[in-house]
């Protein structure tokens, strides 16, 4: 049997995950065994590594795989955005497929990226961008694309969902929780954009434009992420029957723009009640909800980050170009390869539509209450529960749940609440669904 070759660039937590799958003894479809390693690329050969190398696999210079004419497909685990992106078009451009765990990178220049792998006749494929381990790119490309995807809501990044659990379950410290996620292979290099959501962000962004069709503006994803939580609101939150989760949304929206389909899209700490399907993914798992037509709700579940689901992910995808080289078939197969179809953009920030959680602290005095929900009525934002949660030394935290509202009304609503005379402080905002 004619074997797959492969270059893999970069050697961290994902790249030996793949090295473990593909030297694996155990029973798994004998196929894998047609996947031959030719050379790592990474940035110091000398480096002690926990798995040992033949040292001629290993070289510093990616260029001399993706020149390599004995390669058929690079495999890009090295992060980072700037290289990353020109590694990944110089393997298209070279005739070579490429699999990809980079979301950065994908989210960003997708465009480009796919547009270039079709000109070139290959493909690059992307399941371990999103999600970790769970198969997500592949069911939107091919199993679900009998229907019409409606709307995705999902917890997709497994360091922030590990740090949050932590602290609803053992009250641990959000520094300390981060740095074990990041010792655990689940962060990011740089865990700025995981805490702060971006990760997600990137990540919606792509499965957005699997499931709708349409480029997206990246950079228009309201993002907000975990590093403002305070613990309590993750106390009062568990109180008034809800756990807190960073939520990505993605839902087609009502408002009419001629031929171009407006989509309602945010990433955000969130409160999620305590019988909904998603309060009950912890630690690094990830799950997401997909509303579809004429399927109806679907939920994929699993590990959203680290070395084995990740790895998974990437070999998955190897094994699907190595099933497509091996029909020798000159023609593209149009679900494994994407290319954009539809007009889409992201509506304006104060269009967006959502329930929220705003927690005030203010003076304990006869009235507050009233005036509060007295703005908010004014503004034609309707209130689901407003509730007094604590009170000591004349001050008190009153915690507001309005029912769905776009941006625009609630944010004109808390400024005024802002300036009441009785209102210190509004301490903390999230989302709710
Ligand atoms: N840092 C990412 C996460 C890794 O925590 O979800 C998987 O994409």
């Amino acid at each position: 049997m004619q074997k797959c070759k492969i270059g893999i660039i970069g050697f961290g937590t994902v790249g030996k995950g793949i090295y473990r799958i593909l030297n694996s003894q155990s029973s798994i479809h004998p196929i894998l065994k047609e996947i031959e390693i030719v050379g790592i690329a990474v940035k110091n050969i000398n480096k002690k590594r926990d798995i040992e190398l033949e040292n001629n696999l290993l070289t510093n210079n990616p260029f001399k795989l993706i020149d390599d004419p004995n390669i058929d497909v690079i495999v890009e685990v090295m992060g980072g955005i700037d290289i990353a992106k020109d590694i990944i078009l110089k393997s298209l451009k070279a005739g070579k497929s490429v699999v990809t765990a980079n979301k950065a990178v994908i989210a960003r220049f997708g465009t480009e990226i796919y547009t270039t792998a079709t000109k070139y006749g290959v493909y690059v494929l992307t399941e371990a961008a999103v999600c970790g381990g769970i198969p997500i790119i592949e069911p939107l490309k091919r199993s679900l694309r009998s229907n019409q995807i409606n709307k995705m809501v999902g917890i997709i990044n497994g360091t922030t969902n590990f740090i949050l659990t932590k602290m609803t379950k053992e009250k641990a410290d959000y520094k300390e929780t981060l740095k074990l996620a990041q010792k655990l292979g689940f962060a990011e290099f740089d865990p700025t954009a995981d805490v702060e959501g971006h990760d997600a962000a990137d990540k919606i962004s792509i499965l957005t434009e699997l499931a709708f069709g349409g480029k997206i503006n990246r950079d228009s994803i309201s993002t907000e992420g975990i590093n403002q939580i305070n613990i309590k609101d993750i106390e009062y939150a568990n109180k008034l029957g809800f756990e807190i989760k960073l939520l990505a949304f993605s839902e087609r929206s009502d408002i009419n723009s001629n031929d171009s389909l407006s989509l309602n899209i945010w990433v955000g700490p969130s409160l999620i009640p305590k019988s909904h399907p998603l309060a009950a993914v912890e630690g690094v798992n990830n799950a997401i909800l997909i509303e579809a037509n004429p399927l109806g709700e679907i939920m994929l579940y699993g590990p959203g980050a680290g070395s084995g689901p990740t790895a998974s992910s990437v070999v998955s995808d190897i094994l699907n170009l190595h099933a497509s080289l091996l029909k020798n078939s000159s023609s593209i197969d149009p679900l494994l390869s994407f290319n954009f179809w539809k007009d889409c953009h992201v509506i304006d920030f104060n269009q967006i539509s959502k329930k929220n959680y705003l927690r005030i602290i203010c003076l304990d005095t006869p009235g507050v209450i009233g005036k509060i929900g007295d703005l908010f009525g004014n503004n034609d934002v309707s209130i689901e529960s407003i509730v007094q949660l604590d009170a000591s030394e004349n001050k008190a935290e009153i915690v507001v749940i309005t029912h769905e509202v776009t941006n625009g009304k609630f944010e004109k609503s808390k400024k005024e609440i802002s300036v009441l005379s009785e209102v210190e402080l509004i301490a903390s905002q999230l989302s709710c669904i």
